[in-house]
């Protein structure tokens, strides 16, 4: 049986929601993560030190064991620099929203005016505090993202310091911006290492692989696996994690999100794999964040299988992507 070895995979991005969720899901990622970059999408947003570290307590209380690093994000907003200096320690990195673009988004930024922004982002930069960026605009929904990429060169021009990180990036336009810029990183989900807008809506609508960004063209699929096949050192795994009840996603009115993380490294295993990129999969799942973060995991050591893995219809009332199908690989052992 051939079998890969993973050590301290990380997901870059990841929504754990609250409460009685937050109880269900969060034990999915800690089981076989070391550590995640927490979504502050919360309603309301995790925009003070107080809400963090209360986030933070949920989050730990909610897992079964300490090998889990919750790594905390805070909703962007035009902070000032005594808040930022007082909250520094407590978060990992800050997300920027544009307003009403997302899920639970509303209170994000609403123009994206440069002199504004200065001392919150010029102090972020002081403090080597990465900016987490949601970069879509509200045109066009297939446009949305290469929109936005004048936007990312405004910043990364004006912040040569600031860590820029792409958030979810789905599109070739994104892929060809991350080497214009030193300053510039990149996540990338699993489900758009799979999907194009066919998968979503070519046939039968298909509510549970609804996202933002929308899965894009062929040509942005090919592009985005030939920067994590080769693991580029500025591109990080992010899952993007989204559960939502099963009700809000089979619905009309659907809510956006794929439900990737308890079958994450599995998926990751059977794309690497296919492609003859197992090799470089270590780095695509954690040594390249572990350098453009400098966060240290906990150890733990994820030992996965090339067998069928039938994917569970839901967990707990979330339904994950690939509900009841039959995937590559599973998961052998986690120590
Ligand atoms: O599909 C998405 N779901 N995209 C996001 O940006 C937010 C997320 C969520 O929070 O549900
Ligand atoms: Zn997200």
């Amino acid at each position: 049986m051939q079998t890969h070895t993973l050590l301290m995979p990380l997901d870059m991005h990841l929504h754990l929601r609250d409460a009685v969720m937050l109880e269900n899901v969060a034990p999915l990622s800690a089981y076989s993560f070391s550590g995640a970059i927490i979504m502050p999408n919360l309603v309301p947003p995790v925009d003070t030190k107080e809400a963090v570290i209360a986030y933070k307590e949920r989050i730990m209380a909610a897992v079964p064991n300490d090998f889990f690093e919750p790594y905390m994000t805070l909703f962007y907003k035009n902070y000032d620099k005594k808040f930022l200096l007082d909250v520094e320690e407590d978060i990992t990195a800050i997300k920027l929203y544009p307003a009403g673009i997302t899920t639970n988004s509303e209170g994000g930024v609403s123009s994206f005016d440069i002199e504004e922004m200065r001392p919150t982002l010029e102090t972020m930069a002081e403090l080597g505090i990465p900016l987490c960026v949601h970069g879509e605009t509200d045109g066009f929904v297939m446009d949305r993202e290469a929109e936005f990429m004048s936007i990312y060169e405004l910043l990364a021009q004006n912040f040569p310091t600031l860590k820029i990180i792409m958030e979810h990036i789905t599109t070739k336009a994104a892929v060809d911006m991350l080497d214009k810029y030193e300053n510039l990183y990149a996540t990338i989900t699993v489900h758009h290492l799979l999907l194009t807008l066919d998968d979503v809506v070519g046939g039968m609508m298909q509510p549970h692989l609804f996202c933002k960004p929308i899965a894009k063209r062929p040509e942005d699929l090919d592009a985005l696996l030939s920067i994590a096949l080769e693991a580029h050192p500025k591109v990080m795994f992010g899952s993007d994690s989204a559960p939502h009840p099963q009700h809000a996603k089979e619905s009309c009115g659907c809510a956006a999100g794929v439900f990737t993380a308890p079958i994450a490294l599995q998926l990751l295993c059977e794309i690497f794999d296919q492609f003859g990129k197992l090799d470089n999969l270590q780095d695509f799942v954690s040594d390249n964040a572990q350098r453009i973060y400098g966060i240290c995991p906990e150890f733990k050591e994820v030992t996965l299988e090339k067998r069928t893995f039938v994917v569970p219809e839901n967990y707990g009332g979330v339904v994950p992507m690939f509900a009841g199908e039959a995937i590559g690989w599973a998961i052998e052992s986690v120590d």
